[in-house]
């Protein structure tokens, strides 16, 4: 603990002085006898601003949890603490997704009135959200090509080759996916849980083709035939779990991303979220999904607001407005693999029952 080294001013501590002289319409330097200073451009700064500050303490949290979450053994209470923080993420989530509220105060037509004043300048050379993207996992290879344009294209020599540096770090996707690939209890010398957990598949989908023959009196030979068409697409999605090839081609294409024994580890955890040791990995995954959820919210969001401000024209940065946004917004995941892991989830009844052993290594009474 610190103990106090003298008098501390508030306004000093805070800077007050630098951050309350920081907010400079460019209406106002540019007022002239036909066109005054606009009112609302101080609300669109001040927003702005208080955004790029939440940005900055989301990156100081996010620094400091990977940090620990790249290191190749992450103790139990580290672990909280990560969770911790991640919670604290989405608190702040939250608040950006309410503060665009404030914004729509304004409208339109008061926008209109200084916007073209602030060409090129956009949201797309907000370093610090690029920064955040990076950090979670996006990759600039991710991004579509005309996104990538977008991405990079619009940002000074210096911003870029930071973001470039950023680049080489790893993510947090790819800790969680060293953390999960090194998760124990699925393949032990006991237990191969995955052998299991396949032979239960097998059997809920051999009753689910049953089902259908025994109901095929009620069904018209197109209706069964559709159906037993779509029971051959569950066993392809799972096939895709279970085999490496499958798994590989599904990461080239870019519809996985996290390696197969990191998506079944994941798949693990949920399955047997109870088990004392998996509580804490369950809460870690599901704050991730969070995560991304909230940044996928606040991008419609955001995309909303752009909508209602411009309609259909161009963004001031240069994109199409309101379609490149909600395009992001759908395309622009991180941890999507976790949600799609809902796919393979069945129900408690039918899970392989685990061997006395592996159970008690899952517990805290060990
Ligand atoms: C009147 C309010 C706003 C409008 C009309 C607006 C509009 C836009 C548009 C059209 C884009 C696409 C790039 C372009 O062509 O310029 C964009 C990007 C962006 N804006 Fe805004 N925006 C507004 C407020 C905000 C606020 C308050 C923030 C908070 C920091 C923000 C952050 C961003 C970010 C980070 C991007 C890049 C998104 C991406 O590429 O995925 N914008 N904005």
């Amino acid at each position: 603990m610190h103990k106090n080294r003298g008098p501390v001013y508030y306004g000093d501590y805070l800077q007050l002085p630098k951050l309350l002289d920081s907010q400079l319409p460019l209406s106002r330097k540019f007022a002239d006898e036909t066109n005054g200073e606009c009112h609302d451009e101080m609300l669109f700064i001040v927003v702005h601003q208080v955004y790029e500050l939440w940005f900055k303490q989301i990156l100081h949290d996010l620094d400091s949890i990977l940090k620990v979450f790249k290191e190749t053994y992450i103790p139990e209470v580290e672990l909280s603490s990560i969770v911790q923080k991640l919670e604290r993420i989405k608190k702040i989530q939250g608040l950006l997704i309410g503060q665009f509220e404030v914004l729509e105060s304004m409208t339109p037509m008061d926008f209109l009135e200084f916007r073209d004043l602030l060409i090129p300048a956009s949201g797309f050379q907000s370093v610090q959200f690029r920064e955040i993207e990076i950090k979670l996992g996006l990759h600039t290879s991710d991004r579509m090509d005309v996104d990538r344009e977008f991405f990079m294209g619009r940002l000074s020599e210096v911003d870029r080759a930071h973001l470039t540096e950023v680049e080489k770090s790893p993510t947090l996707l790819k800790c969680l996916e060293g953390w999960l690939e090194r998760l124990p209890y699925t393949d032990t010398k006991e237990f191969n849980f995955w052998a299991e957990y396949q032979k239960s598949i097998e059997g809920i989908l051999k009753d689910d083709q049953e089902i259908i023959e025994a109901n095929s009196a009620h069904l018209s030979d197109k209706q069964k035939h559709m159906q037993l068409e779509n029971l051959k697409v569950t066993r392809g999605t799972f096939d895709s779990l279970f085999h490496e090839e499958k798994h590989k081609e599904l990461i080239g294409n870019n519809q996985r991303k996290l390696s197969q024994k990191a998506i079944l580890n994941a798949l693990f955890i949920l399955l047997y979220r109870n088990e004392s040791m998996l509580t804490m990995p369950f809460h870690l995954i599901t704050a991730l999904m969070d995560i991304d959820e909230n940044f996928t919210s606040w991008r419609y969001r955001h995309a909303l607001l752009a909508q209602r401000m411009l309609g259909t024209k161009i963004g001031t940065g240069g994109s199409s407005g309101h379609q490149y946004l909600k395009r992001a917004a759908d395309n622009n995941r991180v941890f999507l693999d976790l949600f799609n892991l809902s796919t393979f989830l069945i129900p408690s009844s039918r899970l392989p029952k685990i061997p006395v052993e592996v159970k008690k290594k899952m517990s805290f009474n060990v």
